[in-house]
């Protein structure tokens, strides 16, 4: 397996004791070579002088690193010989934070636009104090959508509500769902990240975050923005509460209740359809063979799918195989 040399961040840093002693792992993101921007994260683990390696090197800083490939778990990580701490400028530790495809200000407009074509005044009003709002002005725009599994960007959120955004105006009319609704639920379902998540790099969680995660995050930032609009309904801030609230869709993935409208439904789904297709690309991103390993769902991810050029295009009959006649 092949030897891996250069300029890391680190994303991670613990000390662990096991039957063959004291290690230290790190969550490296490396550059990667197969394009501007993309990065490739190892799980590395170093076994000289854990202990005195981990009092220098520093979690959100570079090193200068270098190790060799092993498989360890369905997951390609690195045995380390060497780690030393690099002194780094704050735009070059920046330049490690994978970013979104989006124009922040662009991106921005579009969700805009969005909710200007909601047609209930009232829904529409909350929908545009929102994007008004001064936090969400700052922090929507660069939130990452998640720490690791999909959308694991700077402006990660605002790609990720985009294209749902998108898929709901799409859905709605087929569906016969009220597409206010819809729209303004598709916005909301994950602004507590704007909170949760750290968009410094190496996306921690904050301390509110871990405290209280994002879902009661997104729901009192919906709960203050809907106070300040004169006469809103509270079953109509209820709903919206609700679209936060289930759009995990189910219990074990943390939502305290389940969607309970076709709109809420409609959320959950087109939600997991952009995290799951997302998260699949993010490991067809990664360096090494034509199969690649989703952690999070522990599949294996066949990163020549999407491409039939790239196939195998031997005629039927014609393998060594012979299941079919020719
Ligand atoms: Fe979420
Ligand atoms: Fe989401």
């Amino acid at each position: 397996m092949k030897i891996v040399k250069g300029v890391a961040f680190v994303r991670s840093k613990s000390l662990q004791e096991g039957q063959t002693g004291a290690s230290l792992v790190l969550g490296l993101v490396f550059k990667s070579s197969r394009g501007a921007g993309l990065t490739t994260e190892y799980s590395a683990r170093l076994w000289e002088n854990p202990e005195k390696v981990a009092s220098v090197v520093r979690v959100g800083g570079l090193v200068v690193a270098e190790g060799q490939e092993y498989a360890y778990n369905g997951e390609t990580q690195l045995r380390l010989s060497r780690v030393e701490p690099l002194n780094a400028t704050e735009e070059e530790v920046r330049s490690f934070v994978p970013k979104g495809t989006a124009d922040a200000e662009e991106g921005m407009g579009r969700l805009r636009t969005y909710m200007e074509s909601l047609g209930d005044p009232l829904l529409r009003q909350f929908g545009l104090n929102m994007l008004d709002d001064p936090e969400i002005r700052i922090r929507f725009p660069s939130a990452p959508a998640a720490k690791k599994n999909h959308h694991a960007t700077l402006g990660g959120l605002l790609d990720h509500t985009l294209e749902i955004l998108e898929m709901g105006s799409r859905v709605a009319p087929v569906l016969s769902l009220n597409r206010d609704l819809l729209l303004l639920g598709l916005f909301l379902h994950d602004i507590g990240k704007c909170w949760e998540i750290s968009s410094a790099p190496g996306f921690g969680y904050t301390d509110e975050g871990r405290l209280v995660g994002h879902m009661l995050l997104g729901c009192e930032k919906t709960t203050q923005i809907a106070r300040r609009i004169k006469g809103f309904p509270e079953r109509t801030l209820r709903i919206l509460h609700h679209f936060i609230l289930s759009h995990h869709g189910e219990f074990e993935y943390g939502s305290p209740v389940l969607p309970a409208t076709p709109e809420a439904m409609a959320v959950h789904l087109l939600d997991n359809l952009s995290g799951q297709v997302n998260a699949m690309r993010q490991v067809r991103s990664q360096e090494g063979d034509q199969w690649g390993y989703e952690k999070n769902r522990g599949a294996y991810i066949w990163k020549n799918g999407s491409d039939p050029s790239s196939w195998d295009q031997t005629a039927i009959g014609g393998g060594d195989r012979k299941v079919f006649d020719p």
